[in-house]
């Protein structure tokens, strides 16, 4: 059997040689004794025309009958057509009905919204859009395992179940083996977790950065790539139940160095993905935003703004009656204030470091001004947060009243602290939303579009 894909890519090696491609209808058209398929298998993105004659198939009318979405296999010459729409075709010489599909198939050749096809996630990857996309998922987690390992970072892997709170946010999965609606007591008729499984309540991890932050002071450089959970109430377009972070973790490192480590990052996995993806990208451009090559272009050789988050404040003051929410410093910023900042004040995307204290997590390290954190977010115009990292506090004293002004308790984090106990050094890191960054590579506008099963709230189907 030959790929699609090698057939588009090296096509002058199968001249004049007989080709098997297998593949599923994307449409189907005859008259009287000649018919044409276009054919695709998934390996590329192209569809392959395939050319039928009554005088050369004897099951002619049977494969006439075909509907959309039927799966086959064609054996055939590749003929080259330089004056066609398509470089070449297969002239069939025999094809074989692997399995035909029903004339009830909701893909029929017309364009659907994505929230119809949103609806049959389980054959959406056949359509053009989820085919571009899914591809260009596969090929940015490719490109961010090789910009890493390219710089000699070890690939970490973090517990999904945990027994702690990273962000403190409250929005955490439980895990339990517990009868939830007749849990064991104790005398004082608290739930008694000492008969559930882990012997303590456990959650489903909303970050792995305090695992990681375990592993750099051993490796220097690491990241995790891996599945987080949070069940937070927001149905908007760009929150999930269950997402995949990308966590890189730098010891001896401070803020501006996660800075340039997440703008590199992010630089080269667009890179690889116009590379590697031209024909999706290209598709995303024709179809969702025209925009879209020159901009991934732009941000690629143009370096990302900076600004902190008091001359945020003070750039979007003068704007306060078209928003919503109220800015004054010491609010936490709003998505609609997030994307003014990127979209209508920088135009790019823009780093917004020393936030607050109070809205920021307890892990982070404080300023000498006592008030700000040596924190950053990365705001992208269309989408808004992608990255939210962090120096850490690595001073045992401070960090330890840092978390006695958030009421966490010590002993739950014995081990994290133990980190600033035996050889702690100064070190950084960052979360990036890996939908999110995808969001914003293929411009398609809503998360639920870009996992193939998406969980949102209200939502875990299939
Ligand atoms: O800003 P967050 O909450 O940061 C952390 O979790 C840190 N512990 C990361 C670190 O420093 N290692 O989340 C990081 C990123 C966000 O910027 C956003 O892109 C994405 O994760 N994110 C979500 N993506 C989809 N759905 C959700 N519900 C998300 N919540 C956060
Ligand atoms: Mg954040």
């Amino acid at each position: 059997r030959t790929e699609i894909r090698s057939l588009a890519t090296s096509v002058t090696d199968y001249i004049d040689s007989e080709v098997t491609v297998c593949g599923w209808v994307k449409t189907i058209r005859d008259s009287k004794a000649l018919g044409f398929i276009e054919l695709n298998d998934g390996t590329t993105f192209q569809n392959l025309q395939i050319v039928f004659e009554e005088s050369k198939l004897e099951n002619f009318k049977e494969v006439c009958k075909l509907n959309v979405g039927s799966a086959v296999s064609v054996c055939g010459s590749v003929v080259l057509t330089p004056n066609a729409k398509q470089p070449f075709e297969i002239h069939a010489a025999k094809i074989t009905v692997e399995g035909v599909s029903a004339p009830d198939y909701p893909l029929q050749k017309k364009r659907h919204s994505l929230e119809y096809l949103r609806s049959i996630a389980h054959l959406r990857p056949r359509t053009n859009t989820f085919n571009a996309v899914f591809r260009v998922r596969s090929v940015a987690a490719y490109a961010i395992h090789k910009f890493f390992n390219d710089r000699g970072f070890v690939y970490a892997h973090t517990p999904l179940i945990t027994g702690s709170d990273c962000e403190g946010a409250g929005d955490m999965f439980r895990v339990t083996t517990l009868d939830p609606l007749n849990p064991p007591t104790n005398e004082d008729g608290g739930v008694n977790y000492k008969e559930d499984f882990f012997e303590k309540p456990t959650s489903l991890t909303v970050s792995g950065q305090l695992e990681a932050e375990c592993m750099a002071l051993a490796f220097s450089n690491v990241y995790t790539f891996g599945p987080t959970f949070r069940a937070e109430r927001s149905n908007t377009p760009r929150h999930a139940a269950e997402f995949w972070m990308i966590e890189p973790e730098i010891a001896f490192a401070d803020l501006s160095d996660d800075m340039r480590l997440a703008e590199d990052m992010i630089k080269s996995v667009m890179g690889y993905v116009l590379d590697h993806c031209p024909d999706e990208i290209r598709f995303f451009n024709d179809f969702y935003d025209k925009t879209l090559l020159q901009r991934l272009q732009h941000i690629i050789s143009s370096d990302f703004g900076r600004v902190t988050y008091t001359e945020a404040i003070e750039l979007l003051i003068p704007h306060k009656d078209e928003f919503e929410y109220p800015v004054y410093w010491g609010c936490d910023l709003q998505t609609e204030h997030e994307r003014y900042l990127t979209e209508k004040i920088f135009e790019k995307p823009v780093f917004v470091t020393d936030y607050p204290k109070e809205i920021k997590a307890f892990y982070m390290r404080l300023n000498d001004d006592n008030k700000t954190v040596a924190a950053m977010d990365c705001l992208v115009p269309g989408v808004g947060e992608i990255v939210g990292g962090s120096q850490r506090e690595e001073r045992l004293d401070v960090l330890l009243s840092r978390m006695k002004e958030l009421g966490l308790r010590e002993e739950d984090y014995s081990w994290y602290l133990d980190l600033r106990r035996y050889g702690g050094a100064k070190h950084a890191g960052f979360g990036l939303g890996f939908e999110r960054l995808i969001m914003y590579m293929t411009a398609i506008p809503n998360i639920r579009d870009v996992i193939p099963f998406p969980r949102t709230t209200g939502s875990a189907e299939f």
